[in-house]
């Protein structure tokens, strides 16, 4: 027993001192990924953020990135708050592994998308965000049929929403509010095949109705706030649907709020906020279990109801109204 133990000892003692002479032998690291990243790394001045990305060493031990544990191929690239400066280099196509790619929090990163990145076949997270990027959304994207995942807000970019994104088959979110994206929502988003993204379009300049075809999708969260948006949003209720969040506030939409019958089984947050949206509450609104509902600076009249939540609202939920009254505004006459 105890000479095996010694034995092992012996043995681990060895490999340690044995591994790091072979270990330059020995890189994970593949060598087209290793020059991509050069570049990549050059084309972006050689930023401090990247200082472990240091020439004969093994990449897949560098910081912002990982390799795949099989193939040793980087598979996730995630450039993440630091100086960096520049565009982003059209090199990173050449990352063919690539599943999932970010660049956040990068005030300097300027420019526009490179068409590049369409060679990413199994890029199933992009997350472009909280950067300065320009120019049109890119509609290529949609060329990327594996994406899960993506997000492209806190940017510049102008023009309108590509109606190509809704060929997404797989798509859990889309993220492309606080931008300056101007035109209308595209009819086609009310036809996704395959899963329904959470919708994130708030923060733009948007115009126009919401497509009637809405009423075909089961968002389970859609936010579509601050925008310039007009008409009917009737049809983002559905009584048996599974919307968790529907926030609509600051836009100028306008229809009857008292024909409207609630996801009850699902809904907790509602913002109606700043709308021209008539008619009453229905009394149906108090079998929801809501966390968060806002309906101020509305046209809205008639007795708010009571009951289940309703009394977690104060008066700045439903201030600026036309004729609302009851607790907490008001008694009615
Ligand atoms: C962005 O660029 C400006 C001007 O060149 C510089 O002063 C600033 O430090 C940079 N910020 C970051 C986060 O790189
Ligand atoms: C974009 O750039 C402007 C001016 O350089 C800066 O004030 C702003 O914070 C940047 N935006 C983001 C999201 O970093
Ligand atoms: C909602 O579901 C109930 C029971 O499952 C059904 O009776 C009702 O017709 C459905 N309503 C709508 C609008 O689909
Ligand atoms: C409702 O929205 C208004 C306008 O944005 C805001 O002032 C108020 O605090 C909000 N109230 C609640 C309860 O959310």
């Amino acid at each position: 027993m105890e000479t095996h133990f010694t034995l092992l000892l012996v043995t681990l003692l060895l490999t340690s001192i044995i591994t790091p002479s072979l270990s330059a032998g020995t890189h994970r690291c593949h060598p087209n990924d290793y020059k991509t990243l050069m570049e990549i790394k050059q084309a972006l001045n050689n930023p401090y953020l990247l200082a472990s990305w240091v020439p004969k060493t093994d990449c897949c031990g560098w910081y912002c990135l990982q390799c795949d544990e099989k193939t040793n191929r980087v598979n996730e690239l995630t450039i993440y708050r630091g100086e960096i400066s520049g565009q982003i280099p059209s090199a990173i196509g050449d990352l063919p592994y690539l599943d999932s790619l970010e660049f956040r929090k990068l005030t300097n990163l300027t420019g526009s998308v490179p068409l590049s990145i369409t060679k990413l076949k199994s890029l199933r997270f992009l997350r472009l965000s909280w950067t300065n990027l320009s120019g049109p959304v890119p509609e290529f994207l949609s060329q990327l049929p594996n994406l899960d995942f993506l997000e492209l807000n806190y940017n510049q970019f102008t023009g309108q929403i590509p109606p190509s994104f809704s060929t997404f088959t797989k798509l859990g979110a889309l993220r492309l509010d606080r931008n300056k994206l101007t035109g209308s929502i595209p009819e086609s988003f009310g036809h996704f095949i395959g899963s329904v993204p959470d919708l994130y379009l708030s923060h733009n300049q948007l115009t126009g109705s919401i497509p009637k075809s809405f009423a075909n999708m089961d968002f389970t969260r859609i936010d579509l706030s601050r925008n310039k948006l007009v008409g009917d949003a009737s049809m983002l209720f559905k009584p048996n649907g599974s919307t968790e969040i529907l926030d609509i506030s600051r836009n100028m939409l306008e229809f009857d709020l008292s024909k409207v019958k609630f996801p009850e089984k699902s809904l907790i947050s509602l913002d109606l906020n700043h709308n021209k949206i008539y008619g009453s509450i229905p009394n149906g609104i108090s079998a929801v279990g809501l966390q968060m509902f806002n309906v101020s600076y509305n046209r809205l009249c008639g007795q708010i109801p009571t009951g289940g939540n309703m009394g977690r609202f104060d008066y700045s939920a439903y201030m600026h109204n036309k004729c609302l009254c009851g607790s907490p505004l008001k008694k009615c006459t």
